[in-house]
């Protein structure tokens, strides 16, 4: 029998973190649904519910946030590798290679000590650090100044106000950012969660599977897509050429970026409150260009080819009228599902096999070498 392609189909592993339940389109984390948690919850309270099994009280909500303020602050060797990263550089490999540094510089990093206390603490340094990663190695790369956590505003009032170098304390925008972070945090056996499985299954540490997942969610098939939809939003420029550029795009048989997904095939259950946030943005902003663009690209690909947008089709407008650069839209997802990766980290870990599956050998029968002068 020969393997599926993409390994589509498959059931790679057993978890308990997440559902994706595809005859309803919907999904749960530990149980909650994700409408719900984004309707009562902020996305700490849901960092702390994919660590921990549950919800926090509010004494537990209390010691997450405040570890979460204490350890914003990154060492300064990232500063300086930030100071002299060539502009050109996409900020996913910058923060690719701070996450390897931090988990350099974490003195209870040791390879082999893998256990829950330790992957735990590890998690929350990563959740409480990559939100200055992110928005630093951007500025700084680009010439801009450094802007340091603050430790008087929100995880996400913070994180929104150091990429955009100015304290964001509007509800709209803020509930919207912190609504993407929820969203984004999780969803079983993705490509990059995957992936960081397998490194964990080797025993490596927290810190060198994060890494590997960020590697794969930077890809446009995965979490690189938010980006490529602005700018095919951008390249499409206005509402009165958007049907005849995706219906172009469908005859040349493109992939259309933010359309489409392995699992959801009648819809992805995540879009419908970030389309709803995304547009009362616009209302507030008077913007209303790209989300015009975008509702005649869904008709016309639900019509033509009855596909339907996935998450990063309406995340990528909503960060565009928060005013977020572009290149920092897949960082902001890994700031997000960094917690997803750990939880899955952490279950790996707790129950662990190596992962390695077995692959069938299509190339050449066996031959002789020959002498390179008969070569
Ligand atoms: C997500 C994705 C990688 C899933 O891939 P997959 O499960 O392997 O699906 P396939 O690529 O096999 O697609 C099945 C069919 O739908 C078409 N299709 C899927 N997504 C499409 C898209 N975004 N635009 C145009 N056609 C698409 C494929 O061309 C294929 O058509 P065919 O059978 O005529 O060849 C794919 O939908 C895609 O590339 N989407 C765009 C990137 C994106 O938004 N990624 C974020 C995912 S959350």
């Amino acid at each position: 029998m020969r393997a599926n392609k993409g390994l589509a189909g498959l059931i790679a592993g057993d978890t308990a973190i997440s559902k994706v339940d595809v005859s309803t389109s919907s999904l749960w984390y530990r149980g909650y649904d994700i409408n719900e948690l984004c309707e009562k919850t902020s996305f700490l309270e849901v960092a702390y519910l994919l660590l921990h099994n549950d919800l926090p009280n509010i004494a537990q909500l209390k010691s997450f946030e405040e570890f979460e303020k204490e350890n914003r602050d990154i060492p300064d060797i990232l500063y300086d590798l930030f100071k002299s990263a060539p502009k050109y550089g996409h900020p996913m490999d910058l923060l690719n290679q701070s996450v390897s540094i931090l988990g350099t510089v974490d003195e209870k990093n040791i390879l082999g000590t893998n256990s829950q206390e330790e992957n735990l603490i590890k998690s929350m340094l990563l959740i409480s650090k990559m939100p200055t990663v992110v928005a630093n190695s951007y500025r700084l790369s680009q010439g801009l100044k450094a802007v340091k956590p603050d430790k008087n505003l929100s995880y996400s009032e913070n994180f929104l106000s150091m990429i955009l170098g100015k304290e964001v304390k509007d509800s709209l925008s803020v509930k919207t950012f912190d609504t993407s972070m929820i969203l984004y945090a999780e969803h079983g056996y993705n490509a990059s969660t995957f992936s960081a499985r397998v490194t964990a299954a080797t025993l490596s540490d927290l810190y060198s599977a994060v890494s590997t997942a960020i590697g794969t969610l930077k890809g446009p098939l995965h979490g690189g897509a938010n980006e490529q939809v602005m700018y095919m939003l951008k390249e499409i420029g206005s509402a009165d050429r958007a049907e005849k550029i995706t219906l172009e795009k469908i005859r040349n048989k493109e992939k259309i970026m933010g359309f489409g997904h392995r699992l959801y095939r009648t819809g992805d259950s995540r879009t419908g409150v970030m389309k709803r946030l995304g547009k009362e943005l616009a209302t507030k902003f008077d913007v209303s260009i790209w989300h015009d663009i975008s509702d005649i690209m869904e008709k016309t690909m639900i019509e033509k080819k009855d596909i339907y947008p996935n998450l990063d089709f309406p995340a990528a407008s909503a960060y565009y009228l928060l005013g977020i650069p572009i290149e920092l839209y897949t960082p902001i997802f890994a700031a997000s599902r960094v917690t997803g990766w750990a939880a899955h980290i952490i279950e790996q870990h707790n129950d662990n096999r190596l992962i390695r599956p077995s692959c069938d050998y299509v190339g050449p029968s066996a031959r002789n070498v020959q002498s390179i002068l008969k070569r």
